[in-house]
């Protein structure tokens, strides 16, 4: 198309060029054909002329000059005596050449012979001939010849039409034989590589050629897929990446938390929405994607909820997907779950001074369970190569018991907390088991380069493996195993916001219901009651803040909205009484009157009253010691649709590699913290606007369904891959027994 582009560029300016040397030459040739004209019609009355003309005849000079303009190209003519007199003059001789301008002209040039030139009048363009006549001794005077030249100018039109038909012919023609060439040659060539493509096409010397082809028309799709393929990301658009790429088949998830927990309240049966960052993530992508998500059933009216497989459609009211619920013996749950997953991989994983407990009874839990959920997903799979994505650490083995049952399936496996580096893992008496168990999966995802390049390093030391660095992959008995950062975010917009007022309305309430003044400063921390997400840290930030900033006292209040989370295992219980003997320690330190600098809100809180909070604050802070994301933070700034508020942020969760405009602090240095709060607290709106425009261009950018359409993108590359592979490596087995 460029080349065709091109060259009818070329031919035009060609053509443009060609008119304009066209044009002045055949106007050259014209004037010179007219002049000769002139001169032969002069000198064939020359002598009836110098008669007339000696005889001052007036009227016999009319008659001849009259007889030179019978050609009906010359417009008129006159005779001229040298001083200027109009000695003669036909009819329709032009006004605008009267003899004494000819006389003037020749007296100013001092010509002594004859000359002409051209000149565009309003009747059209003419020549004019001026010859010199003498009796042979002496000039007489002399004889203006006016031709009309408007048929040159016909004539050269023409010219130029005929001119710019056969360049317009010739490009078109061109244009004709080239598409019609290009087209030709792609489609033969097309139906040559689909004929390799498909297999039909054995020989070697194309074997390189296909690979190289077929990853880059894959590569080409899937980068189309994420970067062209509709602008923003939205449910619609991760369905029809799903249908495109995978053919519609649909998505088995496997999680420990279910999305939906039925459970029994003294007013019945209550639907309670988990505080849990993968369900914050991976629920909205279930309801774009549909298929089946298959979970521990833990709560109290959750089998009664259920049918007999243990199946409930959800989302209650729209039902697009269905939960599958595994029952777990209260054994079972207290070794897979609280012991060896939350006890013993928790701790492994987050640097927060939690020191891991490895019990063998706690992973005999953990494998049998890891079994059931393999099980229960074989069971819910609808074809021999179905999707299933593996949820955080809680299923480690499940990837390889599942790979055992299905080989053809393809397996993406997301670890939603940090994976620690080798030497930490490698205290696991189990660290073997658990990387074998991750390396069934066609993919492993976390959410940073970093925790990709920990298990890098982990199976590098434990594992028996080839580590293919140039692809980021584990090679395993010739299977690959491809280690992907994906970092994980929220759904754009958040759907529970529907339910949640404007800003200045959460601002009225929330400091209305805690006793504040309406231009009271507020401070929000939302997150389940755990060690790793820094909740002491961050009281001790909000006294050096209060100690350093006197001001304050009285006017900024901080709201810590706290689930209760894991309360069985005794770290979480500890946990939950230091944070509480911290608060009323600050508040009794700093307390002015009924105003408490700390407000604690123990008690699980359903998302429209956490997206209030958050919508009512000044600040956020999220001290995280060591989080995978955070989504939090993510949640915070999709919140803030005024685009104020301020995000305070640890360097140790995943959301400060995203969220840059936050203010990055270290949770442990407290001075740092306490100016970062000042800082926020102080910053002018302005500048919280263009810090938050920042955060929320990136976040609904880098929405949740991107993280999965990417994921679903590269599993769907990967399948194409496989089953290529597959057809080949049975291609191949043909011929060698056709050979045999
Ligand atoms: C973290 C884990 C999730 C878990 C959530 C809540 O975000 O990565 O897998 O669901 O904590 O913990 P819980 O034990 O209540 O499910």
């Amino acid at each position: 198309m460029r080349m065709v582009l091109l060259t009818l560029a070329t031919l035009a300016a060609f053509a443009w060029a060609a008119d304009g040397v066209l044009t002045r030459m055949t106007r050259a040739w014209f004037v010179r054909d007219v002049e000769l004209r002139s001169e032969l019609a002069v000198n064939g009355a020359r002598q009836a002329l110098v008669a007339h003309w000696q005889a001052k005849d007036t009227a016999g000079l009319v008659s001849v000059l009259e007889e030179i303009t019978r050609d009906e190209r010359i417009q008129g003519a006159a005779a001229c005596a040298d001083d200027g007199t109009t000695l003669a003059s036909t009819s329709a001789y032009p006004s605008e050449f009267p003899c004494r301008l000819i006389a003037a002209r020749l007296r100013a040039e001092r010509a002594g012979a004859s000359w002409s030139t051209t000149a565009d009048l309003s009747s059209g363009p003419v020549h004019v001939n001026v010859t010199r006549l003498s009796d042979g001794s002496r000039a007489l005077g002399t004889v203006v010849v006016v031709h009309d030249l408007s048929f040159a100018q016909r004539r050269a039109d023409k010219t130029r039409t005929l001119l710019l038909a056969a360049f317009g012919i010739l490009g078109g023609t061109f244009t004709l034989v080239t598409v019609l060439g290009a087209r030709i040659s792609w489609l033969s060539w097309t139906r040559e590589l689909r004929r390799i493509l498909r297999g039909h096409e054995h020989k070697p010397e194309y074997q390189p050629l296909m690979r190289d082809v077929r990853d880059l028309v894959q590569r080409l799709t899937a980068e189309t897929d994420l970067e062209h393929g509709g602008g923003a990301w939205t449910p619609q658009r991760l369905k029809e990446t799903l249908a495109r790429n995978l053919h519609g088949e649909r998505v088995v998830i496997v999680a420990n938390r279910e999305p939906y927990i039925h459970e029994h309240t003294d007013g019945g049966i209550i639907v309670r929405h988990p505080a849990s960052g993968l369900v914050t993530a991976l629920e909205p992508v279930m309801r774009a994607c549909s298929g089946v998500w298959v979970a521990h059933g833990s709560g109290s009216a959750d089998r009664e909820t259920a049918d007999a497989q243990g199946r409930v459609k959800v989302p209650p009211g729209e039902e697009s997907y269905v939960v599958r619920r595994v029952w777990l013996s209260a054994e079972e749950g207290s070794g897979y779950y609280y012991g060896f997953s939350n006890e013993g991989l928790w701790p492994l994983c987050h640097l927060a001074h939690s020191r891991p407990l490895f019990r063998r009874e706690d992973w005999d839990h953990y494998r049998a369970v890891n079994q059931r959920f393999a099980d229960a997903v074989c069971e819910e799979v609808d074809a021999d190569d179905p999707i299933i994505l593996v949820q955080d650490y809680h299923f480690a083995l499940a990837p390889k018991l599942i790979r055992e049952r299905l080989p053809r399936a393809t397996i993406l496996t997301f670890w939603h907390i940090p994976w620690p580096g080798a030497e930490r893992f490698g205290i696991c008496p189990f660290r073997e088991e658990i990387v074998e168990g991750l390396l069934g999966s066609s993919i492993v995802g976390f959410h940073t380069q970093q925790h990709c390049n920990n298990f890098l390093e982990a199976v590098d030391t434990y594992i028996e493996s080839r580590i293919d660095r140039e692809n980021n992959a584990v090679v395993q008995g010739g299977r690959s195993t491809l280690v992907r950062p994906y970092p994980i975010s929220v759904e754009w917009p958040i759907h529970w916001l529907r339910e949640v007022p404007p800003v200045p309305a959460c601002r009225a309430q929330l400091r209305k219901e805690l006793g504040l003044a309406p231009d009271a400063l507020l401070g929000v921390g939302v997150d389940r009651l755990d060690y790793t997400k820094g909740i002491e840290e961050r009281l001790l930030a909000v006294e050096r803040l209060l100690e350093q900033e006197p001001a304050l006292r009285g006017k900024f209040t901080f709201v810590q909205l706290s689930a209760p989370s894991r309360t069985r295992i005794r770290s979480y219980r500890d946990l939950a009484s230091q944070v509480e003997a911290e608060a009323a320690r600050i508040n009794d330190r700093f307390a002015q009157g009924t105003w408490q600098p700390i407000r604690l809100m123990h008690t699980h809180h359903e998302p429209p009253e956490v997206f209030r909070a958050l919508r009512a604050a000044d600040v956020c802070y999220v001290s995280s010691l060591h989080d995978g994301m955070n989504l939090v933070a993510k949640e915070f700034v999709a919140a803030r649709d005024d685009e104020q508020g301020v995000l305070v942020l640890s360097h140790f969760t995943g959301a400060s590699r995203d969220l840059t405009e936050a203010l990055i602090v270290n949770p442990y240095d407290l001075d740092e913290a306490a100016a970062a709060l000042a800082a926020a607290l102080r910053m002018p709106k302005d500048e919280q606007r263009e810090r938050m425009r920042a955060m929320r261009a990136l976040v609904s950018e880098f929405n949740v369904y991107r993280w999965a359409g990417r994921m679903l993108v590269d599993a769907a590359r990967l399948r194409r891959k496989e089953r290529f592979n597959g057809r080949l490596r049975s291609t191949q087995a043909g011929e060698r027994t056709r050979a045999s």
